[in-house]
């Protein structure tokens, strides 16, 4: 399960494998320092607290085509309109994700998990990012606000039953209770978003800014409701609105788990993130956004990447073990 609220510091290094590197004793090796960490017990903690410390692994999809080209994962992310990624910032073999509520905790794990892969692993990126203070959206659940004022993360599987439908892997058996996660560094346009007005700021999301409630009205937990009007025959959530471009009922998939992180570092923006069972559910929404959505024109993505994330391991089920020998 993933920690709700999320912790408000994170990291991500994206890495690939060397040429004649074992996937499967590698993976297991992170896996059981992951362990350590977490627990508190490893000396690399240098006696800090881990507190609420996570640690996601995935891998990436040319590592997947090579246990089985067809499996969920196997596939790279195509090319969207405004990118300006380096080569070295497209794809990538290994995805650590480490997240936690203690800022220091976050270098002192990486540190301790890049010693532990050595020379095994070749750093491509990394990203760290933040999280602003949280807004109560419904029971259980609230949503920080991203650089441009708006509340985000508020739509997404919620109950068991969504979580099942669309979030977790069922299957093949080697990665059934994993996901896929979807990674893309997006620079924000801030200036130029500034210079709209609050109404103009609004319409390119669809909702309220100060209380994230849909333009349709209700509850900041109410669904949009695209289809309502103005007396004068006006959508109130407008044709280009961010939140009907990427609506799940709109685009035709399931809904995807976002868990984005604010960044000021190498250029104001997010890291977008999201968790989602079938790559479509990504790539069919940014396609339907593409060119339409009126939020694209103030972003560039400037690194892109999807991981299989591992089903999850304990002392007796390695990292990985379901995947690689
Ligand atoms: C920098 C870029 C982005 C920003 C700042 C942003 C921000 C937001 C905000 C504020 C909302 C409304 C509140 C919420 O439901 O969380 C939202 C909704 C959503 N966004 Fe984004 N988003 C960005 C990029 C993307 C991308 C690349 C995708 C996927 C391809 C995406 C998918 C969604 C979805 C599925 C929703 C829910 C729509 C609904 O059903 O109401 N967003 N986003």
């Amino acid at each position: 399960m993933l920690p709700q609220p999320a912790q408000t510091n994170l990291l991500t290094v994206v890495a690939d494998l060397g040429d004649a590197v074992a996937a499967g004793p590698l993976l297991a090796e992170l896996g059981q320092a992951v362990l350590t960490l977490t627990a508190g017990t490893d000396a690399r903690l240098l006696g800090l607290p881990p507190g609420d410390l996570t640690v996601t692994i995935g891998v990436g999809p040319r590592l997947v085509r090579t246990i089985d080209p067809s499996l969920p994962g196997a596939a790279d992310l195509p090319q969207f309109s405004r990118e300006r990624i380096a080569p070295q910032a497209r794809g990538g073999d290994l995805l650590i994700q480490i997240c936690a509520s203690d800022a220091l905790v976050v270098p002192i794990v990486a540190a301790a998990l890049l010693d532990q892969a050595g020379d095994r692993i070749h750093e491509r990126w990394r990203q760290s990012g933040r999280r602003g203070s949280n807004v109560p959206v419904a029971q259980g659940l609230t949503a920080p606000r991203n650089l441009l004022g708006f509340i985000d993360g508020i739509v997404g599987p919620r109950t068991t039953v969504e979580e099942q439908r669309d979030l977790w892997l069922a299957g093949p058996a080697p990665v059934a209770s994993g996901t896929i996660a979807v990674l893309r560094r997006m620079e924000l346009d801030l200036p130029r978003f500034a210079t709209l007005s609050v109404a103009d700021q609004e319409a390119v999301f669809g909702r309220r800014r100060a209380t994230g409630i849909p333009l349709s009205g209700g509850t900041i937990a109410s669904d949009p409701e695209l289809g309502a009007k103005t007396p004068d025959g006006r959508y109130l959530i407008p044709a280009d609105a961010h939140v009907r471009r990427a609506h799940s009922n709109v685009v035709g998939v399931g809904l995807m788990l976002r868990r984005s992180y604010s960044i000021d570092e190498p250029a104001p923006g997010l890291l977008f993130m999201s968790f989602q069972n079938d790559i479509r559910t990504f790539t069919n929404t940014l396609t339907h956004m593409d060119n339409s959505d009126a939020l694209l024109q103030f972003t560039t993505t400037t690194a892109s990447a999807t991981f299989l994330i591992l089903p999850g391991f304990d002392e007796q089920h390695p990292l990985g073990a379901t995947l690689f020998r």
